[in-house]
């Protein structure tokens, strides 16, 4: 039962604020005797001009009860005691019909959200960095998708701009074809370095690039040769990346699909009169914005990263028409999205209010700071690759005797690292510690599995358990606790949606499974006779079970039987 929505509805019934206004307003009080939900009448008395404890007592009188025990005011409060039995009933029997499907809903039917998430750059390392977007962006797309809205992923590569310049002179010089069949990034970043390297001593190699670069925008045979081996060997690599992450795209449409769709953007400029020339460059000024200008075009007529992103999102709204188009990309990139956006609205464009920077913070790990040029990254791949097998070593520790280590190792490897991403608000920086993301007894992600596979386990002892149950007797603390929880598994998913923070729900998760660990704890299952409670503890355990894995899902992680 989703009871914000109940309360909202009934309460906008006889207030008429909208349901949004009012599901906003709910609060879960601090402690249970404050009943189950709380709805403040202080916003309704500067507009109804009367005193909130008597709207309280209005509306406590005149409100439809059913689903709850009972109603209380206090002072302007109005609180709700949800009916504990009922709770359980209607809770598990929905999970345990709808089951893979439980949480999900159509409210985003008929709307399209686009994603722009992880995004490379071509021939740079595939970093620790990049999982930020790649996990988020993952996260927000099953999330939306799970509320009926169509989501297209789009992989905006960075596949364009004046070091591809470099990059060719690079590889005409230095390339050893072999090491860039066997690790193509590894060798890339070396004559890209090599090039700077080179360069300080002989700056003509610069003039080289830039007439390179200008070959390669003019569609010159071996320039475009060239950059097409080069993008094609990166994406090689990074799809490595993806195929363990089982994540896909709906589109790689990068920078260079923009080339020819940049000519018009100026041209929209030139026409709105927003143009202006500063040091030889074309800008948008963005003075009365407290920004500093959008560069449109370079003094040697180069377009740049933010001209693209004008392009880019005009397409979207071309092709996609849609409802949301979100950037999962880092806060270091704040001022660019700010000014990208500020000037599409001034171009005429309403819809650049639906566009949407979702930021992240930085990944540090010890002390060290991730940087491309100096080329000590590490490389998601190999990142990936040494969890698995930490987990794996784990896996031998606690449970030698299980039958598929290789494929549970990777699940569980790849999950802790992703769940570590998605755990914290986003716009907060990580520092990266093995023993805290793969730690069995912390908010990790083989925390959650493993209270999963425990669930199974249980389940699987009990080998299939009757229909009499007597869910009134689910009325333990922990029982009352577990079953509310499930019970709000929506709401988490509403609001990750409505902040674009998967976070929410990760940690609704961390949340399901401490509190289904307590239940187990306290509380024997299959050893106890009365059938009926033994009966009703099982469907609480299975109905765990399915939240734990739907919950997962939605942000990309999988779940094991055993581990
Ligand atoms: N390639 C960029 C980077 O690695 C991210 C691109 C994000 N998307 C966009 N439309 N600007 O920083």
């Amino acid at each position: 039962m989703e009871y914000k929505k109940i309360i909202s509805e009934r309460l906008s019934a006889l207030t008429g604020l909208s349901n949004d206004a009012i599901e906003k307003l709910i609060e879960i009080p601090p402690k249970p005797e404050m009943g189950d939900f709380a709805f403040p009448c202080f916003q309704l008395a500067r507009t109804l001009r009367k005193a909130p404890n008597l709207i309280a007592e209005e509306l406590k009188n005149s409100i439809d009860k059913s689903g709850f025990e009972r109603i209380e005011t206090v002072g302007g409060y109005l609180n709700f005691f949800v009916d504990k039995a009922n709770l359980a009933k209607s809770t598990l029997e929905k999970i345990l019909s709808e089951k893979d499907s439980y949480g999900h809903s159509k409210i985003g039917a008929g709307k399209t959200v686009t994603i722009d998430f992880s995004s490379p750059n071509i021939a740079k390392p595939f970093h620790v960095g990049h999982l930020y977007s790649t996990a988020v962006g993952n996260a927000l797309y099953r999330i939306f998708s799970s509320q009926g809205y169509k989501c297209v992923g789009i992989n905006h590569l960075g596949d364009w701009g004046t070091q591809f310049g470099k990059l060719i002179e690079a590889y005409k010089r230095w390339v050893d074809e072999e090491a860039l069949e066997k690790e193509p990034i590894k060798e890339l970043l070396r004559i890209y370095v090599k090039f700077h390297e080179e360069a300080e001593k002989d700056p003509s190699l610069e003039d080289i690039a830039r007439m390179h670069f200008k070959n390669l925008e003019d569609g010159k045979e071996e320039e475009v040769k060239l950059w097409q081996k080069i993008k094609d060997v990166s994406l090689m690599e990074f799809n490595k990346v993806y195929d363990m992450l089982k994540i896909k795209f709906d589109s790689y449409a990068g920078e260079s699909f923009y080339n020819d769709k940049m000519d018009e953007v100026v041209k929209m400029l030139e026409e709105k009169g927003l143009l202006t020339e500063s040091h030889g460059a074309q800008v948008v000024n963005l003075d009365e914005f407290n920004m500093p200008p959008c560069i449109i075009k370079k003094s040697d007529g180069a377009t740049i990263y933010a001209t693209r992103d004008l392009a880019a999102a005009i397409y979207r709204k071309r092709t996609y028409d849609f409802y949301k188009n979100i950037y999962v990309v880092g806060l270091e990139q704040t001022l660019h999205f700010k000014q990208v956006f500020t000037t599409l609205k001034l171009m005429g464009f309403d819809w650049a209010d639906d566009c949407v920077h979702v930021g992240f913070g930085m990944v540090k790990f010890a002390d060290k700071k991730l940087s491309t040029r100096k080329g000590d990254v590490i490389f998601l791949e190999d990142l990936l690759n040494e969890a698995i097998q930490r987990a794996r070593e784990l896996i031998e520790e606690k449970n030698a005797s299980l039958e598929n280590k290789d494929e549970v190792a990777k699940i569980v490897g790849i999950g802790a690292v992703v769940f570590t991403y998605l755990k914290n608000n986003r716009e907060r920086d990580i520092v990266f510690s093995w023993n805290d993301i793969l730690n069995f007894d912390g908010e990790t992600g083989p925390y959650v599995q493993y209270s999963y596979a425990r669930g199974k386990s249980i389940l699987r002892k009990a080998e299939g358990y009757g229909a009499n149950f007597d869910f009134e007797k689910l009325n333990s603390p922990e029982e009352v606790e577990l079953v509310k929880l499930l019970a709000s598994f929506n709401d988490a998913i509403l609001s990750a949606i409505d902040k674009y923070e998967p976070s929410i729900l990760t940690r609704y998760i961390i949340d399901v499974a401490k509190a289904f660990n307590k239940f187990y704890n306290m509380h024997p299952i299959l050893s106890i006779e009365d059938e009926a409670l033994r009966n009703a503890r099982l469907a609480l355990v299975e109905a765990t079970t399915i939240v734990i894995k739907n919950g997962l899902s939605l942000i990309g992680i999988d779940v094991v039987e055993r581990m």
